[in-house]
């Protein structure tokens, strides 16, 4: 296997806000790019705290319409109009992906491993972001685009009460997918020079 590869679908993948229903995958292929990532991305001691739900459809239209509804009690009326619009731009897109963190498995490794339960929060966010990377980034490589949101916590009860989450489930965010209608904006990047340093070359 080449890791130019792996390179690839990392440039590859990007924050796509232009999205919509026509995706060039079928849906159960996106389902098993989830699995996979469930299956395959490592965690502290192994303890796979991290877990997903994968909206798709009309379910997927449901959670934006949470969000929007839960932003119009906060966000005046008359500046209602931006957030209206960026909710509009989520529903368009074909699915939601929903990365949550199992609170119970937390506190059994902070039971059990006492020396670093300060640690286990911190690892079991560290491990949910590796699941939100590997998904973003295997999507890319399958032409999908989506981008990170966090509406987290927000929406959590309607989540929560639609879904039937369990109460030890944290919300910690929500990828949106689709079809990619208009590419990323540009990006700029840092100088790595400023950002790496190799010692011993
Ligand atoms: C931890 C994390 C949190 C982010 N949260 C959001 C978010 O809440 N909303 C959003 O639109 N983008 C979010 N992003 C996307 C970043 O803005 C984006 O990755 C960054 O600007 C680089 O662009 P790229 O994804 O196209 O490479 C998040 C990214 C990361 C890694």
């Amino acid at each position: 296997m080449s890791y130019l590869a792996l390179q690839q679908a990392a440039e590859t993948r990007r924050s796509v806000y232009a999205l919509n229903k026509n995706l060039p995958v079928g849906t159960d292929e996106v389902v098993r790019i989830v699995e996979h990532a469930v299956l395959h991305t490592p965690s502290s001691f192994n303890s796979q705290s991290t877990r997903v739900v994968v909206l798709l459809g009309a379910e997927h239209e449901k959670l934006w319409q949470f969000a929007e509804d839960a932003l119009r009690a906060i966000v005046p009326a008359e500046n209602f109009e931006p957030t209206a619009q960026k909710m509009a731009m989520f529903k368009a897109a074909a699915g939601s992906v929903l990365f949550f963190e199992d609170q119970n498995v937390i506190q059994g490794l902070q039971q059990q491993f006492a020396a670093y339960a300060d640690n286990f929060p911190v690892w079991g966010e560290h491990a949910n972001a590796m699941h939100q990377y590997a998904v973003w980034t295997a999507l890319a490589a399958a032409g999908v685009g989506a981008n990170l949101q966090h509406y987290n916590p927000l929406i959590d009860n309607a989540v929560a009460a639609e879904w039937g989450i369990p109460a030890n489930w944290t919300l910690r965010a929500q990828m949106v997918f689709g079809g990619i209608a208009a590419p990323a904006g540009e990006k700029t990047f840092g100088p790595v020079t400023e950002r790496l340093k190799v010692f011993g070359a």
